[in-house]
């Protein structure tokens, strides 16, 4: 077991592949509990990260995607550091993307979004992921072996946004070759790089779709996207809606990916499965949601306490950067009855913090869930006998399975199945 008072979670490669005992650790010393990392507190308890988490006030998103990387340039002092964080947040890593604002701008900028990822809109586009993942399916159905996510996964969550977001047929392939390709995440032991931008694609793509459409408005999508107004009726200067449209790629497609790629995984490792969820489609969903309970594809997300605060019992100074680990929360068992297990059916299951709670909680949620929801579907239908590849993996009894070096994403390298193609 590794010792929690004196191993980093950012730098530890021996966490990557298997965090839970290093959370579950944390958690029964203290759910709010210092790490080994200067000015970083860690949550693991579930009520503790609702509290944190619905607590816009007291906490800042500023660093909500970089942590304590680079963190404020210079040292906090007292109980208030709101003046420290308003003069420093534009340094900060994609300080301008929405999940690092607060307050108005936030809540002015996410309403831009409300009208985008609307139920209906949800239901519109639902016949068409239906067809995008049987397109990714029908490359390799021929083979009886694929990997998930260079296959699969990676490039259906990408192309289902473009999708949503209405990018025009013609300029579809592009999006698949562009973002078809892994994107590289910051890796443990390298955090010093946190700052990542593959976007720069998207953002030229999305500049000239948006700026077309407000010279000379269609009847489509991104006509609605590029005149979509403030809820005071003002106009969005360019730049925002460009970032906006460009940050759903990037909040919902790694996310996505790792989220199928890890219920595929426990289908593949529980045949019976396979067989119930044919049986009876609805339970895919129930599958989908304590996938994302046990298996979060967030594994860290980041606050900084703007001003001294308490939680659980502890107070936490102004300035330190509070880590919450949405995995570490659903497995909290003064929550959910033997968190380890993966139970099918599970009352509260819902309830899980997969995808954050309160101002910043996601607002793809739905999305992700019927992408997942959609893909096995479609998988049950036209494969029989999915199972674990014995030579990527190993038997059975000796698996082995590596899990991506990020301190930020939970998800498998690679995940290559064997299956029988229906007839
Ligand atoms: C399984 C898939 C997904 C997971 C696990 C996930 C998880 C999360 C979490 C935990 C947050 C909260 C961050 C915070 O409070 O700091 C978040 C925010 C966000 N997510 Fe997702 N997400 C997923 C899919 C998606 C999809 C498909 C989209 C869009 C199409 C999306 C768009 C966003 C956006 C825009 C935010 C920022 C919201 C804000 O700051 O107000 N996500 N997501």
């Amino acid at each position: 077991m590794v010792d929690v008072e004196s191993v980093d979670f950012f730098t530890e490669p021996a966490l990557v592949n298997d965090p839970y005992p290093y959370f579950d650790e944390l958690r029964g010393r203290c759910p709010v509990h210092p790490v080994a990392h200067p000015g970083v507190v860690s949550v693991t308890g579930y009520a503790e990260a609702v509290e944190v988490y619905r607590d816009e006030q007291a906490f800042s998103s500023c660093n909500a995607a970089s942590g304590p990387f680079p963190g404020l340039p210079e040292q906090p002092e007292g109980d208030d550091i709101s003046v420290l964080i308003e003069r420093y947040r534009g340094q900060l890593p994609m300080s301008d993307f929405l999940v690092n604002l607060d307050g108005e701008i936030h809540a002015a900028q996410r309403a831009l979004l409300r009208k985008l990822l609307t139920p209906k809109r949800l239901k519109d586009n639902e016949e068409r992921i239906w067809r995008l993942a049987d397109r990714q399916i029908d490359e390799f159905i021929g083979d009886g072996v694929f990997e998930v996510g260079r296959q699969y996964s990676n490039a259906f969550s990408l192309l289902v946004i473009a999708d949503l977001l209405g990018v025009p047929d013609a300029d579809r392939e592009e999006f698949r070759q562009q973002l078809g390709a892994e994107v590289p995440l910051p890796n443990v032991g390298e955090t010093a790089q946190v700052s990542r931008n593959p976007l720069e694609f998207l953002f030229e793509r999305f500049f000239a779709y948006i700026q077309d459409r407000r010279r000379e408005p269609r009847q489509d999508v991104l006509t609605e996207l590029a005149l979509a107004t403030y809820p005071d009726g003002s106009t969005p200067d360019l730049d925002v809606v460009v970032r906006l449209a460009t940050f759903l790629f990037a909040a919902g497609g790694d996310t996505t990916a790792r989220l199928i790629a890890s219920a595929m995984r426990i289908l593949a490792e529980n045949p019976e499965y396979q067989d119930l969820l044919r049986g009876d489609r609805r339970r895919i969903a129930d599958f989908v949601e304590e996938t994302l309970r046990t298996e979060s594809p967030t594994k860290s997300d980041f606050r900084l306490v703007r001003t001294t605060t308490t939680v659980g019992g502890v107070t936490i100074p102004a300035g330190t950067t509070v880590i919450m680990h949405p995995g570490a929360a659903n497995r909290d068992p003064r929550q959910f009855d033997d968190p380890e297990q993966f139970r099918l059916g599970r009352g509260n299951v819902r309830e899980h913090l997969a995808f954050g709670r309160g101002a910043h909680s996601c607002p793809g949620g739905p999305l992700a869930r019927a992408e997942a929801t959609i893909s096995i579907d479609r998988f049950l239908d036209r494969m029989t006998d999915i199972r674990i590849s014995e030579a990527a993996h190993g038997p059975t009894d000796a698996r082995r399975y590596d899990y991506e070096q990020s301190f930020l994403l939970r998800g498998l390298t690679e995940l290559h199945l064997t299956f029988t193609a229906s007839s």
